[in-house]
């Protein structure tokens, strides 16, 4: 006796057709609802975009490649949350264009390193790891201390607000340029820091 079990089981055809219909629903299903969800939309209260220097510093993280050591994403899992602090929420990540989650940790996970060290700390660190924590294989980055060469900056934030909507005001972008004066990579690099996963206060 023939059933439509039998028939889908014995037509490799019907069956590809079938599992793709299943996928495509199960799929829809499981993402669609996230472009219309708050939590995943919405920046968590308090949020800001980042100033001047910080997307300076931003894009230097991004060009030395920091995000290849070091993630931005900490998960919801108990030893996770007591080593770095309240776990990693979507609308914290609101601002960031693309985002620095990372997938690899050979250093610790920087999501809220920010407030966690004085900026001699970092500064130090950053110039040479050995100086502070002697054990460290991260790379100095001394070139940093030169000073910052950003003369897009202005169109930066410009793109940001007009492609992405980030709320920058006309005296922002405008003062951007003045706001990066006499400023070096290490400088902006360490307010990027300093204000990473800031605004979900965290008890550490
Ligand atoms: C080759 C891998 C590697 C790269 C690339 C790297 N780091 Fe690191 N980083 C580490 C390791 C390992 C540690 C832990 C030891 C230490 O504190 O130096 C660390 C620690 C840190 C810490 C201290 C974190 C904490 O919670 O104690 C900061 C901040 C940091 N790195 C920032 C950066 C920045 C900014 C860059 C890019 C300019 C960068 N790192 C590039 C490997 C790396």
């Amino acid at each position: 006796m023939s059933n439509g079990h039998e028939k889908v089981e014995k037509n490799i055809g019907l069956m590809i057709v079938l599992i793709t219909i299943l996928v495509s629903v199960g799929g829809l299903v499981q993402i669609v609802p996230l472009f219309f969800m708050n939590s995943t939309t919405q920046p968590v209260e308090g949020l800001k975009p980042y100033s001047a220097l910080q997307l300076a510093g931003r894009d230097i993280y991004v060009s030395e490649g920091c995000y290849l050591c070091h993630s931005q994403m900490i998960r919801p899992f108990r030893a996770e949350t007591e080593r770095y602090g309240h776990y990693s929420v979507a609308g914290e990540f609101i601002y960031d264009h693309p985002f620095q989650w990372g997938s690899k940790r050979t250093g610790p996970d920087l999501h809220r390193v920010g407030g966690r060290y004085s900026d001699e700390w970092h500064r130090a660190h950053l110039i040479n790891p050995r100086a502070v924590v002697p054990e460290s294989v991260m790379p100095g980055y001394p070139w940093l201390q030169e000073p910052l060469n950003e003369p897009l900056i202005e169109k930066k934030m410009r793109l940001l607000k007009d492609v992405y909507g980030h709320p920058y005001t006309e005296e922002e972008i405008q003062g951007a340029a003045k706001a990066l004066e006499g400023k070096t990579g290490l400088d902006a690099m360490i307010a990027y820091l300093q204000n990473l996963g800031t605004t979900i206060k965290t008890v550490r």
